[in-house]
């Protein structure tokens, strides 16, 4: 084995983690960061022509690539974007009137987090970019906290990971409403716009009625100028907005007014716009693809109906799916992908649950993943591709 070489270039390494983000210089550089860039697409020729240097240097990047492929602007995502951004520019207003709160509820690994951060990202950079990177009293300027719940937090944990966020020194010290109160400090100096706290369904419900809950977002949606954002799974199942609890109870009924619940649905495929979209996006991901011998049509002609019954549609199946498989061309130097080459890439539990069926419905030819055209046949590659 040849002898290690020196530290990468630190352009080259991955950037983001969770623990990056729960800190506001974290977030700054995720936020900030420029767009990574395509590698360069080889020939096969191009690619055998290379020395064995250059060539583990090419698949490096492109393995970078293609664990990072995206946000792509699916039309989930962009009609995410306007909703969000109709209702936090409205939220801009001047005043002590409370904000309006957001809630984002959807299944798992249907893109909440990835569509918010993308969100976040533009707004941090348009707010940076307007108003200045400091405050008129001199303070930094935070546009966006973001708070990431883990397994089981509390209100003081959550209080907490607040104050975190600005490295605030007092987070060991004071009770709950003590800490929260620091925070709303850390707010109104640096004049947070828009607070985001994702994974909301970690937060210890056990033992605390939705009612408790429902109010300490309330104490934060009316005392923090700020729009709130909560992002999770089973949200209004949880009773946090009173669609369950409706025996009368007048904080619930106040939340669930004041709280506008945003969603995330896979694709389907049961008319033809849907079906486009699903066509668009696999266009979309074939264009960002880093491989040798990829050819107009490979995922989105060619695999169309395996990719919907393998991702149920999923978008995160979806990626994950195309991620590993890119990987898996590479190192076996096939440098494209196939259903045989995508059979032996092993996908989450719950995607490979919900395959089997779609698989026979769409060899029943009673589902089609495309798209028809005028002439009766199934689109070809000339639809236009979601963009980037
Ligand atoms: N618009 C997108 N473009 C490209 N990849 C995406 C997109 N949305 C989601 N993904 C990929 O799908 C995976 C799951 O997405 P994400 O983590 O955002 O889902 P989630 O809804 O937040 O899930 P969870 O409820 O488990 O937190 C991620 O690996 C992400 O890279
Ligand atoms: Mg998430």
């Amino acid at each position: 084995m040849s002898a290690l070489p020196g530290p990468r270039d630190s352009a080259d390494r991955p950037r983001l983690d969770n623990l990056t983000l729960a800190h506001k210089e974290g977030f700054q550089r995720f936020a900030e960061a420029p767009d990574r860039i395509q590698p360069e697409p080889l020939t096969m020729n191009q690619l055998k022509a290379l020395s064995d240097m250059a060539r583990a240097a090419y698949d490096r990047k492109r393995r970078l690539w293609h664990a990072n492929l995206g946000p792509l602007k699916t039309p989930q995502l962009a009609s995410l974007h306007e909703d969000l951004w109709d209702i936090v520019d409205n939220n801009l207003q001047d005043g002590d009137k409370a904000k309006g709160a957001i809630a984002l509820d959807a299944f798992p690994g249907l893109g909440k987090t990835t569509a918010v951060l993308s969100f976040v990202k533009q707004f941090h950079r348009r707010e940076i970019a307007e108003e200045g990177r400091f405050t008129q009293d001199g303070h930094e300027r935070w546009p966006v906290c973001r708070v990431g719940l883990t397994g089981n937090t509390g209100m003081k944990d959550f209080n907490r990971a607040m104050l975190a966020f600005f490295g605030h020194p007092g987070l060991e010290r004071g009770t709950t409403t003590q800490i929260g109160d620091r925070a709303l400090d850390c707010f109104l100096s640096c004049e947070v716009r828009l607070l985001v706290v994702d994974d909301l369904h970690f937060l210890r419900w056990k033992n605390r009625s939705a009612t408790e809950i429902s109010n300490h977002f309330k104490y934060i949606a009316n005392e923090f100028p700020v729009t709130l954002l909560l992002v999770g799974v089973g949200l209004a199942e949880r009773g946090l907005f009173g669609e369950v609890d409706n025996d009368g109870d007048e904080a619930l009924a106040q939340t669930g007014r004041r709280t506008t619940a945003l969603g995330l649905a896979p694709f389907l495929i049961a008319n033809d716009a849907q079906r486009r979209d699903w066509r668009n996006t696999l266009l979309a991901i074939e264009k960002r693809l880093v491989l040798a011998a990829k050819y107009p049509g490979m995922l989105a002609d060619e695999l169309s109906d395996y990719l919907f019954a393998r991702s149920t549609g999923h978008i995160g199946s979806l990626m994950t799916l195309i991620n590993r498989g890119c990987q898996r061309a590479i190192r076996t130097g096939t440098e494209l992908l196939t259903s045989d080459l995508l059979n032996q890439v092993k996908n989450d539990a719950a995607a490979e649950s919900g395959r089997r069926q779609l698989e026979t419905a769409l060899a029943a030819k009673r589902l089609t993943t495309r798209p028809i055209t005028r002439t009766g046949k199934p689109a070809k590659n000339k639809d236009r591709a979601v963009t980037a």
